[in-house]
């Protein structure tokens, strides 16, 4: 995770983000610390990324890259108002001990449009991650990726239309994704949750599952019953004030997942 030192909405580079709106940045820091502390309190290890002044977004740890295998693939933003983000995350996975750390050379916004589940990895493109970088990231990490076309300007990450619960388990939001893309998770993921346009609005999608536990937004509270009939234990944290820049828990959170 990244520290909101920086955090404020000064440019819009997606729809939720209104510059002319003032942030509440108490608020964004509360709701930050809120959510280490559930990270925490579930016995998980958070580490820190240095934030950066004259880098607003950095808070969103999850486009910084990817990890898998301790294989870190870096960042390449797609807009200049972030680009310099890149080498800081780049920088902090060469001081972690990878086994290797792989910088770019297409445009590629890490966790951000890459989620790893069950040996293979679901990509997004269609606003930010090329599709050239999912051959790339295909070619690094020596695994099959699935390109997903996101077609609503409001879920313009992978990660706000889809969230992976377990090895074999997602849910996503169908009219985020093209209809190809509906077929493709349909046939890989036959037992696939679904949620409603309210449920995608409220960032219900961008959450961190531990297979058990899923962090998600507070106001997704039809999904968190959704959760809870399957078995998982939804925990809700507030993060409306983070939305502001139109990122949730999931876009705080750069996963590191370990070879093994
Ligand atoms: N303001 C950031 C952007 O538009 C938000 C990034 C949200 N992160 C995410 N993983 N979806 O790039």
């Amino acid at each position: 995770m990244c520290p909101p030192e920086y955090f404020d909405v000064t440019y819009a580079i997606n729809p939720w983000m209104r510059p002319e709106v003032p942030t509440d940045l108490a608020r964004v820091h509360a709701q930050w610390e809120a959510l280490r502390a559930v990270y925490l309190g579930l016995g998980h290890q958070v580490e820190l990324v240095e934030p950066v002044p004259g880098l607003p977004d950095m808070v969103y740890a999850a486009n910084g890259g990817l990890v898998v295998d301790d294989v870190a693939v870096g960042a390449r933003f797609r807009y200049p108002q972030r680009r310099a983000e890149a080498d800081h995350y780049l920088d902090w996975f060469r001081g972690a001990g990878m086994r290797r750390v792989h910088a770019p050379s297409y445009v590629n916004e890490g966790e951000g449009d890459f989620l790893p589940v069950g040996g293979v990895v679901l990509a997004g493109t269609g606003f930010r991650t090329e599709p050239r970088a999912h051959a790339e990231v295909a070619g690094v990490l020596g695994r099959r990726v699935l390109t997903l076309e996101l077609v609503d300007p409001r879920f313009y990450h992978l990660d706000t239309a889809l969230c992976v619960l377990t090895e074999d388990l997602v849910a996503y939001y169908p009219a985020a994704f093209s209809a190809r893309s509906n077929a493709l998770l349909q046939e890989t993921f036959p037992g696939a949750l679904t949620v409603s346009e309210r449920e995608a609005v409220a960032f219900a999608l961008n959450a961190v599952s531990d297979g058990l536990h899923v962090v998600i937004s507070a106001d997704a509270v039809g999904f968190a019953s959704t959760l809870r009939d399957h078995g998982f234990i939804p925990v809700g944290v507030a993060t409306d004030e983070i939305r502001r820049g139109g990122g949730g828990a999931k876009c705080c959170t750069l996963e590191l997942r370990p070879a093994g």
